[in-house]
């Protein structure tokens, strides 16, 4: 009839069976952003850096482009550059190692990079005269000015 034996350690079992996707995703959940800092300090404090960045930087827009003031100081005395590519960024090097650690973390996406370059893409090559102009020696200028002339013709009434 009732086994107790086999009864009591089957519905242990079970309920740990069913419980699996609680007690063995504990703890686990997404684990945070994390950033990679620089050594050395920021403009303001770590602390307010986290939570204020954001309107820091709309400050500093604002001072750069409507006040024309360049220069920022913070709290402690200490003068920094305004600027998010000759400020932030010349700290923070690695857009995505830094700001888009904490962003996809945050799923925010500030549009700032439509317009502003971050540093690392910054890497294009200097454009070099091509292979013929090089072995006779032609200055690239002589092109151009060969182009703007051949323009003047066709544009002559
Ligand atoms: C529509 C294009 C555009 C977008 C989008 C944009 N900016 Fe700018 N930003 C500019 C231009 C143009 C300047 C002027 C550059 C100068 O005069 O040196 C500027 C200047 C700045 C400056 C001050 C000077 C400097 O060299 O950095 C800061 C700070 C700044 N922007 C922050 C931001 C932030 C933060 C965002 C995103 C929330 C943002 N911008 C989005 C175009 C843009
Ligand atoms: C002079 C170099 C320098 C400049 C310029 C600079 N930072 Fe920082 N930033 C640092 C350092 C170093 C830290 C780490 C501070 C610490 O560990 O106490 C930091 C920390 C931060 C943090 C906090 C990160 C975290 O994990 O909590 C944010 C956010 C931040 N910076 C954003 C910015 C923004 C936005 C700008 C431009 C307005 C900027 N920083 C300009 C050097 C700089
Ligand atoms: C420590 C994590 C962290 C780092 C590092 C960080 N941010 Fe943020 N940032 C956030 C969070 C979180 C938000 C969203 C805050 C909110 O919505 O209130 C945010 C929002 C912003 C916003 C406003 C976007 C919006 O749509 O409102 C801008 C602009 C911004 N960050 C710029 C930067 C730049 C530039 C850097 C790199 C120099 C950077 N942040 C680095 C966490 C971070």
């Amino acid at each position: 009839m009732y086994n107790r034996d086999k009864v009591i350690p089957g519905i242990i079992i079970f309920v740990l069976f069913v419980a699996f996707p609680i007690w063995w995703g504990h703890g686990k959940s997404v684990p945070p952003p994390n950033p990679e800092l620089p050594k050395g300090k920021c403009v303001e404090s770590k602390e307010y850096m986290r939570s204020q960045h954001m309107q820091l930087l709309n400050v500093w827009r604002n001072k750069a482009i409507r006040e024309g003031m360049r220069i920022y100081v913070s709290s402690d005395g200490s003068r920094h550059w305004i600027g998010l590519q000759n400020g932030c960024m010349k700290c923070h090097h690695d857009k995505s190692k830094f700001c888009d650690r904490c962003h996809t973390y945050a799923a925010v996406q500030p549009y700032c990079w439509n317009c502003h370059i971050p540093p690392e893409m910054k890497k294009f090559k200097t454009p070099q005269p091509s292979f013929l102009l090089r072995l006779f020696k032609i200055p690239p200028k002589l092109k151009a000015v060969q182009a703007s002339s051949e323009e003047a013709e066709h544009g002559e009434p």
